[in-house]
């Protein structure tokens, strides 16, 4: 340790430098608010989705964190058991598929960033290979997802899990796919988490971002203010819901929520949908 009562050489260059990466990193949260607001104001939902799966695809493998204690306490209380077919989406590199697999499931699992999917599938730990499709291909009639999926008998449960559906811009778009999982599963539970509006890390309106807003507008963006939305370079596009809007999904789509929404999970919020028409799943699995 150096110690003395004038500044040294070292100290004074430690000192210089750590204000400097000070400024840059305030710079760069900035400039990140600010690529926010114009990005969330210029690019249609489409353009959105695209960016978020690039955003990942990028990354080449997601990071194979174990699961969480609440993960494993969720799966246990609201799927069906062992040995049910489920239907996991947005599955990254295959972290809940594993554990899933281990647990003596039949799972079909399926993601958008390629890179991840071939991750997933040459590590050869998962029971059945991994599918390359997003939510939005659910819907396509012409994707090989779409087709694959159909070409299932019933699924018993669904599982969107680790906080994949705050990709998903747009509340039609949300239902729309929320119908279709529903008739790929239609008697069992649909298990998803996300971020939810009142939780710490809901977008603030910065000035940055407020900036970014109205250049977009000057550019001819829509003057929509997404005050829910946010965008990072390294995650894309992510929707922070509110109850009503869970509500809402869940009613426009057949479902209904099983409970409270588990807010106090951390990083992710999460609920259990079962399909509106089927009371007999609340009482056992
Ligand atoms: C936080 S990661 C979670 C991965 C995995 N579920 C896990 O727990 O390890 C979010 C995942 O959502 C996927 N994703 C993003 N947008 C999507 C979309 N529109 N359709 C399907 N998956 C999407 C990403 O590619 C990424 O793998």
């Amino acid at each position: 340790m150096i110690m003395g009562r004038r500044k040294g050489p070292a100290e004074l260059i430690l000192v210089t430098l750590l204000r400097g990466q000070g400024a840059l990193e305030l710079f760069s949260a900035r400039a990140g608010n600010f690529l926010s607001g114009l990005a969330l104001g210029l690019l249609d939902d489409s353009a959105l989705v695209r960016l978020t799966i690039s955003s990942y695809d990028r990354r080449g493998t997601y990071n194979a964190q174990q699961i969480r204690d609440w993960e494993v306490d969720w799966f246990a209380a609201d799927l069906p058991s062992p040995p049910a077919r489920l239907l996991v989406g947005a599955a990254g590199s295959g972290r809940e598929v594993a554990h899933l697999e281990e647990q003596g499931y039949e799972v079909f699992a399926f993601e958008p960033a390629s890179r991840y999917v071939q991750n997933a599938n040459q590590t050869s730990r998962l029971g059945r290979p991994m599918l390359e499709g997003s939510y939005d291909d659910l819907l396509d009639q012409s994707s090989l997802l779409q087709q694959r999926l159909s070409a299932e008998r019933s699924f018993d449960g669904i599982l969107l899990g680790w906080g994949s559906i705050t990709h998903v811009p747009g509340q039609d778009r949300r239902i729309a796919m929320f119908k279709k999982l529903r008739l790929l599963c239609p008697r069992g539970p649909l298990l998803a988490s996300f971020c939810l509006a009142q939780g710490r890390t809901q977008p603030g309106l910065s000035r940055a971002r407020n900036a970014g807003l109205r250049v977009a507008r000057l550019l001819g963006g829509s003057g929509d203010d997404p005050s829910m939305d946010g965008i990072s370079g390294s995650h894309g596009y992510a929707h922070w819901f509110t109850d009503e809007e869970l509500q809402e999904l869940a009613a426009e789509s057949g479902y209904r929520l099983k409970n409270q929404v588990l807010a106090t999970a951390f990083p992710y919020p999460h609920a259990t949908f079962l399909p509106a028409q089927d009371d007999s799943l609340e009482q056992g699995k």
